[in-house]
């Protein structure tokens, strides 16, 4: 692996990613909370876009690893002055660092700053595209959640995940419906006619989609990923009212009864209570929410390992973006 910038891999690439993350999940429980792999390594954090979890989780796994990380925000960086993505990534690769994590609200931008600057670049999320690192959190999370201490080497075998909400604008979307199927998971969009892709029915993610969350729950899915719905992404679709999406698409209180106490509750966050999720859903005891963030920094500390470790196998074959 030289980059990830997509969460678009083959099964046993996935489960190995996932097996890593394993082995650093185990630094939680330590008081000590380093390891030496990266010593000398240093990351720069880019983001163009507001984050909280994801940024600080990136911060915190290349710190565990004992690499430098700085972080550079769109906000109060020469990018406010004008400056392009190609010249900010070539002026902070002239500093010497080794790899770059960039969330950008253009699609795309990872993978052009991966073939500008020759450094591994990490897709931290760009635009309504793709958000790699969320995917595979996610999988790490529930594959946890069925498997507990035995999750290793694992897939996520004939496991039905429906995921609900704002699917046209979400990167967290597109990246699970191309990562859970290659462990086995059977994936499920649902979400209102404007923020089903185009096409619904078998969507062009080669996944089930449908506009009725209620006969999905009627089938005990064995999780239901709840996604924000994003204001910030909308371009002029007719898109519902919060009364209306409330009342057609959020997992409620009376929802929650009817789905079983089976049904992991997952959502990437931020969260919107009340609106996409109730507050006695969100801190329900299937809800993974909190394990998901916990999760975040195992995986993202098994992806910088993977690209910059200089004992790791796989940190100078070229292989796969
Ligand atoms: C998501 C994102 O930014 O893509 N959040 C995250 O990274 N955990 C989803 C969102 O913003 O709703």
């Amino acid at each position: 692996m030289t980059h990830l910038l997509t969460a678009a891999m083959p099964r046993d690439a996935a489960i190995a990613l996932l097996d890593l993350a394993e082995d650093m999940h185990q630094i939680q429980d330590r008081q000590v909370k380093k390891l030496p792999a990266l010593r000398g390594r240093t990351v720069v954090n880019l983001f163009f876009e507001d984050s909280t979890r994801t940024r600080s989780s990136f911060e915190i796994a290349g710190k565990w690893l004992s690499a430098d990380v700085i972080n550079v925000s769109g906000k109060g960086s020469s990018a406010s002055k004008g400056e392009s993505l190609r010249d900010t990534g070539l002026t902070i690769a002239a500093m010497g660092v080794d790899g770059v994590v960039v969330r950008s609200g253009s699609s795309g931008a990872p993978a052009l700053l991966a073939d500008w600057i020759g450094r591994p670049v990490v897709n931290a999320g760009d635009g309504t595209h793709e958000h790699p690192t969320q995917a595979l959190l996610d999988a790490f999370a529930l594959r946890r959640r069925i498997h507990g201490d035995a999750a290793r080497g694992k897939g996520l075998d004939g496991v039905r995940v429906a995921i609900v909400g704002d699917i046209a604008h979400s990167r967290v979307a597109r990246s699970n419906a191309l990562l859970l199927p290659a462990l086995g998971a059977e994936v499920t969009l649902v979400g209102p006619p404007a923020f089903l892709p185009p096409g619904a029915g078998p969507t062009r993610l080669g996944v089930r989609a449908t506009t009725d969350l209620d006969a999905v729950i009627a089938e005990r899915p064995d999780a239901l990923m709840l996604l924000r719905v994003q204001l910030e992404r909308q371009t002029g679709a007719v898109v519902p009212s919060a009364a209306e999406y409330i009342t057609g698409w959020s997992l409620t209180d009376e929802r929650l009864a009817r789905l079983g106490d089976e049904a992991r509750i997952m959502h990437p966050g931020p969260m919107n209570r009340g609106l996409e999720i109730s507050s006695r859903a969100a801190d329900a005891d299937a809800s993974t929410i909190l394990e998901q963030v916990t999760a975040g920094v195992s995986v993202r500390m098994a992806v910088l390992y993977s690209l910059l470790a200089s004992d790791h196998p796989s940190s100078a074959d070229g292989g796969s973006r």
